[in-house]
């Protein structure tokens, strides 16, 4: 009896596991946590930390470099994915599970479209050469007509090339048009500024300077200022300078490339300032060094606790050149009763011991209430609720496709080099760029994230139809694959 129950025990096990092998390969996460792979999925629904009474849920992800953000007039979100050159519409949550019920690319083969805003009936987009605006029909999540352009050639080369829009409380629309390098004296006037202009495009002009590059703003409900964002300068060590929130008024400098963090003179620059460092305007607030905010919002709605009300979020995309990685969290910055500003995490976990998960670029506050937060890392919004019935869900599937750091190959410096000098004398430039980021058509960021080096050699030895076949030596295969895998995620 007792023999026949384990046969009978033993014979369904095997049944079972049979059964198991055979739908294994059409259940993707379950077959991966059976077998005990990288479990990354589950870390990361345990990893995300944010305040007590929200309601985290994954609204959406698998859009390549999700950036800015916008809310339509009919509660949907667009979502710029500036690599890719195209723009989303990601429809509002009608069933109330916290996920977008689904999407559509509005628009496509644009020049790195980031900044978005609304108004009445126009959308408009910031390409990193043009501002243009396009009819919009939130009801029916189309557009109609050809897109306009409003103002063209801005400049678009070199380094800090996206550009955010947003229109301002005096019917303005306001855009950064951020430096050409890390420091130096600009040629082009317009470089390191705010710029705006009417909503027609007309009487455009330079609002204020010594901006490195502001890439969020918003107006505080408090006192009705312009605050934004500053990328500091690099390669003055890990923890100087401060990076900036600063109080923009017209035609102020702000301090880039002479003045640092609370009005310290440049060391490369400071001389050649021609009476400038004595007018600049210090920043309200100093973030980390190499923390990279992005993307602002002043909390407007009031969907939360009191004491949130008028508190501003701020996405810090995180570091690329500090030798231990900061940022890659959401700040949350406070106004006392004097106007001292607080600065407190309001979501982290995206970096844990130097393993990165996220990078948070901007943050939304929509009509339902919830914080959007967009992450160009692993494409995705999340989407915070205060006070919402049921759990933070679990967020699975996500991370699943990433390596994890510990995992990643290393390489020698002079491997690296010599992959630098084939990458940049062997056609890639061409179609890639220099700035492995800075393309859009054919992006090659963060490729350590998402491919092995076995695959990099496979893409290169048989590639997308879209790329030709290079000619490369097994060692030089080598090489180039090992500078593209350590090239570092640029920090905006
Ligand atoms: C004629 C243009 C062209 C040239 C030259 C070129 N590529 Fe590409 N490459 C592309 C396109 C287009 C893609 C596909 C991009 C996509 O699907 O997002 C691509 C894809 C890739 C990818 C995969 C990217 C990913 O995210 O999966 C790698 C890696 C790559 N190229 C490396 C190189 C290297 C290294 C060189 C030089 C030896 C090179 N490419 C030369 C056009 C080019």
């Amino acid at each position: 009896m007792f023999k026949k129950v384990i046969k009978t025990l033993l014979v369904l096990i095997v049944l079972g596991a049979a059964a198991l092998y055979m739908i294994m390969p059409t259940v993707n996460i379950p077959w991966r946590m059976l077998v005990g792979a990288t479990l990354k999925e589950t870390v990361m629904s345990q990893r995300l930390e944010f305040p007590e009474g929200f309601r985290l849920s994954l609204f959406v992800t698998g859009i390549k470099n999700a950036r800015f953000m916008r809310e339509t007039g009919t509660g949907d979100i667009l979502l710029s994915s500036t690599n890719t050159g195209q723009v989303y519409v990601l429809y509002r949550d009608q069933d109330g599970d916290g996920r977008s019920d689904g999407n559509h690319v509005l628009l496509s083969e644009l020049n790195g479209p980031h900044g978005l805003e609304l108004r009445d009936g126009w959308l408009y987009v910031a390409e990193k050469d043009a501002i243009k605006r396009v009819r919009y029909r939130s009801e029916t999540r189309q557009i109609e007509g050809d897109l306009i352009p409003l103002a063209t050639g801005l400049p678009a080369t070199r380094n800090h090339t996206k550009k955010t829009i947003r229109i301002g409380p005096d019917d303005w629309l306001y855009f950064n048009v951020g430096s050409s390098c890390n420091v130096c004296i600009e040629e082009d006037d317009r470089r390191a500024t705010m710029m705006r202009m009417r909503l027609d495009g007309s009487e455009l002009e330079i609002y204020a300077t010594g901006l490195r590059n502001s890439v969020g703003f918003d107006w505080s409900p408090r006192d009705g200022g312009m605050y934004a964002t500053d990328n500091g300068r690099d390669l003055l060590g890990d923890d100087y300078p401060v990076e900036e929130l600063n109080r923009i008024e017209a035609g102020r400098f702000y301090g880039w490339p002479f003045v640092n963090d609370f009005g310290d003179k440049d060391p490369d620059f400071g001389d050649q300032d021609g009476g400038l460092v004595s007018r600049a305007i210090n920043p309200v607030h100093g973030f980390r060094a190499h923390n990279a905010p992005l993307g602002i919002t002043f909390l407007r709605k009031g969907r939360y606790p009191e004491d949130f009300h008028h508190d501003a979020l701020v996405a810090l995309h995180g570091s690329w050149n500090r030798s231990e990685k900061d940022g890659y969290r959401v700040a949350r910055l406070s106004w006392g009763p004097d106007g001292a500003i607080t600065e407190t995490d309001f979501m982290t976990g995206f970096l844990k011991e130097g393993d990165v998960i996220g990078r948070p670029v901007d943050v939304l506050e929509a009509s339902d209430g919830a914080i959007y937060i967009s992450d160009d890392y692993t494409g995705s919004v999340y989407r915070l609720a205060y006070g919402e019935e049921g759990e933070s869900m679990p967020i699975a599937t996500l991370a699943d496709t990433f390596i994890p750091v510990e995992q990643r190959e290393t390489f020698a410096a002079d491997t690296i080099a010599r992959g630098q000098e084939i990458y940049e004398t062997r056609a890639c430039v061409g179609c890639h760029g220099i700035d492995l980021e800075d393309n859009a058509q054919s992006p090659l960021v963060d490729l350590a994230a998402r491919k092995t080096r076995a695959e990099v050699i496979d893409i290169l030895t048989s590639p997308p139809s879209s790329m030709p076949r290079i000619p490369l030596t097994e060692d030089e295969l080598y090489d180039v694959t090992a500078y593209l895998l350590s090239a570092s995620p640029s920090d905006n």
